[in-house]
């Protein structure tokens, strides 16, 4: 029921694919999701050239299934982009979504060596120049999703269509995606598959501890919030002390350098790993309020199409 242009070009059986967080979308959860018919990503940006070889090495020990590899095209060190390129290349994974800026100057190197190339934007015409340069589909960030989310402040209900009306590539729904009504709405409106990462964070192959799944479960919807206006930027994180924090500073002027011990780097891991859930900034969408456990990638994916399978089947006989 659920076979699309996105499950034909990444030869998976489900259009879900399980998106790439920093820290947490290792070997692991990235295997979690291909084993349950999703399409898994890793998340090259905290990882070294080291780590990220081994991470890829355990993704493909632990499924046969295809998987990929998220690089974000913004780093401190500018070579950290090219060795996560190589890495991967060198490491004969068959697909990249790349992310945070134009795939532009990478794309015909990676098409070259027969990589398939998703690139991640949050506006419609980002989304068009990417099909311009020649991906092979895009994933498009909607409004409430984690992460950056860029300033057009668009939901997918208005962007999707609008996507699909102008572009003749695959277009990946991403934020807001927790269940199968989120699901079966965004191919409703045209696309051939979503991305979901707040709910896979309450999962139990995501390494992130304990206490900090529990948090997330008592997470509301309204318990989301964007910072980084003041930089014109986006970024959708859940509230907590170091996002008051960073609110008031932005208040003051500060600047993006202020802010970075609050966010990544240690402080994110205190919050992830130990559950010290005030110590930094945390993605997360408001997707979150729709999570109540922490069941096995598995079973999320699995409700996931069944509910989805019961809504299309009830639209169909009503
Ligand atoms: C904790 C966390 C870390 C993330 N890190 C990254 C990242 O490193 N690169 C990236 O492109 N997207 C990142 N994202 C965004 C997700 O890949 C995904 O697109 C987003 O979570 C979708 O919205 P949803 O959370 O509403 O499902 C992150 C999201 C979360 C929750």
């Amino acid at each position: 029921m659920f076979k699309t242009r996105l499950t034909e070009l990444l030869g998976v059986k489900y259009p879900i694919i399980g998106g790439a967080m920093a820290y947490l979308s290792g070997g692991r959860l990235a295997a979690a999701v291909s084993n349950a018919g999703g399409f898994g990503l890793i998340s090259a940006v905290t990882f070294s050239r080291e780590e990220l070889q081994s991470e890829i090495r355990l993704c493909r020990s632990l499924t046969k299934k295809p998987f990929g590899v998220n690089i974000a095209l913004i780093h401190r060190d500018p070579r950290k982009i090219e060795q996560d390129m190589n890495v991967v290349i060198e490491e004969g994974v068959r697909v990249i979504e790349t992310a945070a800026l134009s795939p532009e100057q990478f794309v015909a190197r990676l098409k070259k060596k027969g990589v398939t190339v998703l690139h991640k934007c949050a506006a419609v015409r980002h989304a068009q120049t990417a099909e311009r340069i020649g991906v092979d589909a895009v994933t498009l960030v909607g409004y409430d999703a984690a992460g950056h989310t860029g300033l057009d402040d668009l939901p997918l209900s208005i962007m999707i269509p609008l996507a699909v009306d102008s572009l003749k590539i695959p277009v990946i729904a991403a934020g807001g995606v927790g269940d199968g009504r989120g699901f079966v709405a965004a191919l409703a409106l045209g696309a051939s598959g979503v991305q979901m990462g707040t709910r896979l964070m309450a999962s139990k192959e995501c390494p992130a501890c304990d206490k900090f799944k529990n948090w997330l479960i008592q997470t509301e919807a309204t318990d989301t919030i964007h910072i980084e206006r003041s930089m014109n930027r986006a970024y959708r994180v859940r509230r907590n002390e170091a996002t008051q924090k960073v609110l008031e500073m932005e208040k003051q002027g500060c600047n993006v350098f202020d802010i970075l011990p609050y966010i990544g780097g240690e402080a994110l891991q205190k919050v992830i790993f130990e559950g010290d859930v005030n110590a930094g900034v945390v993605a997360c969408g408001p997707v979150a309020g729709l999570i109540n456990d922490v069941p096995s990638v598995k079973q999320i994916i699995d409700r996931m199409v069944k509910q989805g399978q019961n809504i299309v089947k009830r639209l169909h006989d009503s």
